[in-house]
């Protein structure tokens, strides 16, 4: 018997299907066993009913553990209200490994517990959805640079220096002589560039970061086109179209899992571009503004405002639980939880309020923005913004100064919606040799070490820009994640390094 897929069901429906996967959950009742069977492409209700079936097969359906593997075969039937739409009436099954004791158990855990459990949590629907949704993310990055002509070029992850400042280095010891893992790829693009025209790499990047924050990662994916005779406006425009494209890409094929993973969909179909554009200038105003302090002031009352009525609808709904009968239990229960969820999140922003109003008042030109900036920044648009020319003391030494005011670098920010903060950083290059040179100078970095660099601009240098996107902070937004930890198959922090 051929095997079929989960997600294929559809194409045999009322005909006998072989499914092969692991059991997610199972329920026996007197006379029915409902399976629940993951497959890698989906879910699917199997439901044995002991009428149906010998003594024997009923026996083994009925000695099976969460985690077991097996096969089973059934006629493929189309119900609604069954997850995946279809179940499978099983007449036959069989057992591959029975799974003792899984460790991850439908009840709540912690997340240290579930992060070093992350080999098997990786099998858990949320987890399974997420990294669904980063595929889908990788795919259509690639078909956006390869149907506008860029070629994949890959950078080198051994370095001799610095790419984004020398304090996130991780050294290693090359042959006895030190070597870096690398921070980005972009000087290397950019030769690739002169070479082929318009290059994206696509690659694992290292900061050796002591942020224990909720968006950094020591070892994340980086994606980073580089185009010759592109300016500071060119570059933007593509990486809001490439942005744009992405979401839409992933709103119109994996939207299941954006319902696994409740994400709110109105609010990614808001992305589209063009994206506002705000000056660095402007964005210091707009965060020292009254409009940012009286948005923080209504945001205070509000949510506690929420919060009483929310606390009151929970006693209310504790105190009817006593008389309940079991179908409004199970409804209080659902909500209570939802409740807490919520409490959880607008505690959160009543503890995050006055933080984020001091880091606004403090905030002086020429500083760069910290992750309370950005929230503030990002809460008043519903879509990405860009933030463009940046003081340029704060910025790489290969950005290109403003000729239009020589304090600011031709850097672009782009900051997700949601409090996801900066998802993209680019920029113009500095193209002209004497000032790179004097750049390096002053960020105290070994000219040696640049040489090749600087050959770029000594052999027809060109203007060119390009932008960095951070895979995993993507994710994060696109899917609703709170941390960074569950956008990547085995996340590597400050203090993880197992499994
Ligand atoms: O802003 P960054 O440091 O820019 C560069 O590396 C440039 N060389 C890119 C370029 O112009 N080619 O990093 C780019 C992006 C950030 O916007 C962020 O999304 C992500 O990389 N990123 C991180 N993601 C997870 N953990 C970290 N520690 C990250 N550091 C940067
Ligand atoms: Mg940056």
């Amino acid at each position: 018997m051929a095997i079929s897929s989960i997600k294929d069901l559809s194409e045999h429906e009322g005909k006998t299907a072989t499914l092969q996967g692991w059991v997610y959950n199972q329920r026996t009742s007197k006379k029915l066993i409902f399976t629940i069977l993951r497959d890698g492409t989906g879910l699917c209700q199997c439901v044995t009913s002991i009428d149906d079936v010998s003594g024997n097969i009923w026996k083994k359906i009925s000695s099976l553990t969460q985690e077991s593997s097996l096969k089973l075969t059934g006629k493929v039937v189309k119900d609604d209200r069954s997850v995946g739409g279809y179940e499978l009436h099983v007449t036959d099954i069989e057992i591959v490994n029975i799974a003792h004791d899984y460790p991850i158990t439908p009840k709540e855990h912690g997340v240290e517990f579930l992060m070093d459990n992350r080999h098997l949590w990786l099998r858990s629907q949320h987890q399974w959805a997420a990294m669904q949704v980063r595929n889908e993310i990788i795919y259509s990055i690639h078909q956006f640079f390869q149907e506008r002509g860029f070629i994949q070029m890959d950078a080198p992850i051994f370095t001799g220096n610095a790419a984004e400042g020398t304090t996130t280095l991780f050294e290693t010891n090359y042959f006895d002589q030190p070597a870096y893992l690398t921070q980005s790829g972009q000087l290397y693009a950019e030769a690739m560039a002169m070479a082929h025209g318009k290059v994206y790499t696509f690659g694992p990047t290292f900061r050796a970061e002591k942020s224990k924050t909720r968006r950094h990662l020591t070892e994340f994916w980086m994606i980073e086109p580089e185009m010759v005779f592109y300016d500071l406006d060119m570059d933007m425009k593509l990486a809001e179209e490439m942005i744009a494209y992405i979401v839409q890409r992933v709103l119109s094929n994996k939207r299941s899992q954006l319902d696994i993973l409740e994400r709110d969909i109105a609010k990614l179909e808001n992305v589209k571009a063009p994206f506002p554009r705000i000056s660095y200038n402007d964005a210091v105003d707009l965060l020292k503004s009254d409009k940012t302090k009286n948005m923080l002031d209504e945001m205070e009352v509000s949510r506690k405002e929420e919060e009483v009525n929310l606390k009151k609808e929970l006693e209310e709904l504790q105190k009817e639980y006593g008389q309940a009968k079991k179908g409004r239990k199970y409804q209080i229960d659902r909500r209570s939880k939802e409740i807490r969820g919520l409490l959880e999140k607008i505690e959160e922003d009543l503890r995050n309020i006055p933080t984020w109003r001091e880091s606004a008042e403090k905030f002086k030109w020429g500083e760069d923005f910290g992750g309370s900036d950005e929230t503030l920044l990002t809460m008043q648009f519903d879509q990405p913004i860009m933030v463009h020319r940046y003081p340029a003391e704060v910025k790489a030494f290969y950005m290109k100064k403003d000729p239009d005011d020589n304090r600011l670098a031709l850097a672009v920010d782009v900051l997700a919606p949601e409090g996801y903060g900066e998802i993209i950083g680019g920029s113009q290059r500095e193209d002209d040799l004497d000032v790179l040179l004097k750049a390096i100078e002053k960020h105290n970095l070994p000219e040696e070490a640049f040489k090749w660099y600087l050959d770029l601009r000594r052999y027809g240098s060109v203007p060119h820009s390009g932008f960095g996107l951070g895979l995993e902070r993507t994710v994060a937004w696109i899917c609703g994640l709170e941390h960074v930890r569950e956008t990547i198959p085995f996340p590597r922090l400050l203090g993880r390094l197992y499994p």
